[in-house]
Formats: C-alpha cells, structure tokens, sequence
C-alpha cells in the first residue's frame, strides 16, 4: 500500500512542476519585444501597445474588470477605470497606465506576485502615449 502512494506521488511530480511554469509563464513575459511602428513612424497601438497590455493586464481587466478597467480594446484603454487619467494623451508621467506600471504611485501594477513591465515595454507605452496615444 505505502509503494503504491509512493510510486504515485512520483509520477504526479514532473505533472505538477509543469503545471506551475506553464502558470507562471501564462502572462507577463520578460521576453525583448519587437517594437512595430505605424508608416507615420510612431509607436503602433495594434501591433505594438495593445499586446503588452493584453500579456499583462488581461487577467484582471478583461470582461471582469477588477477596478472598472478593461483593456479589452482601445475605447476601453482611453476610457480608463474608475478613477480619471488611466490615459493622458502627450503626457505619460501624468498618465496611470504608466505611473501604475513604473510604481511611481498606486496603485501598482501588475500586483508583485507577477512579473514587472521590463523597461522595453514600459518606453514603448511611454512613447505611444507621448505620440498622442492614437488608435494606430
Ligand atoms: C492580478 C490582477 C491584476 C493584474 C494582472 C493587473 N491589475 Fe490593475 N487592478 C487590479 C485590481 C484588483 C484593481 C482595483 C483595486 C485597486 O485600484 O488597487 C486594479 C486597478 C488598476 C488601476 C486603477 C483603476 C482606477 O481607475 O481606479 C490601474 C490604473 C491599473 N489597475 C492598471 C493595471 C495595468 C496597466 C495592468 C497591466 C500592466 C494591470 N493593472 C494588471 C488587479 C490587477
């Protein structure tokens, strides 16, 4: 009997510590991005913006959307929470989308138990934002 536990608690194993990285990895990539730009030059919300926030904000702000905020689509994003300024167009210190992610005020996002926006990704946001945070 005791063997038969044993020999299952072995085999569940390698099962288990897959499904814990495939769950740490579901979101929030540290991965370099490819930044893809508009024919104007600028920083692109489709191909560019749109995909760091789905990577790391979906999980809470899709249908939903833990503190009124989606980020399902870009009426969403320029629409914000439930607080003013998740976005100011040409002002991205002044902006939530990125005083949340730099930590800079809260709240803080995404919450610490997952991975922080890695520089790249937060300059592109920055940029977008800068450049009129248009639907490009
Ligand atoms: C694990 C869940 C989770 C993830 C992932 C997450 N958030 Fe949040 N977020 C919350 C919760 C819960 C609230 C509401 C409570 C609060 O305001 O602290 C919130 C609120 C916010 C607010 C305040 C909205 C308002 O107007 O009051 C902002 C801004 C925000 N999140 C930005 C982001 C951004 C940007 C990302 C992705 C980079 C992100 N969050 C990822 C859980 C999350």
């Amino acid at each position: 009997m005791k063997k038969t536990i044993i020999i299952v608690a072995l085999t569940a194993l390698p099962a288990l510590s897959l499904a814990l990285t495939s769950c740490a990895s579901a979101g929030g990539s540290t991965d370099p991005i490819e930044v893809n730009k508009t024919d104007e030059g600028k920083i692109s919300f489709s191909k560019t913006v749109h995909p760091i926030l789905m990577d790391h904000c979906i999980r809470c702000h899709g249908e939903d959307a833990d503190g009124d905020l989606s980020i399902l689509n870009y009426e969403d994003v320029v629409k914000g929470g439930k607080t003013a300024g998740f976005i100011r167009p040409g002002d991205p210190e002044g902006s939530k989308i990125i005083t949340s992610v730099e930590k800079t005020a809260v709240p803080n996002m995404p919450p610490k138990i997952f991975p922080a926006l890695t520089e790249d990704r937060i300059q592109a946001l920055k940029q977008w934002i800068e450049e009129g945070a248009e639907n490009n």
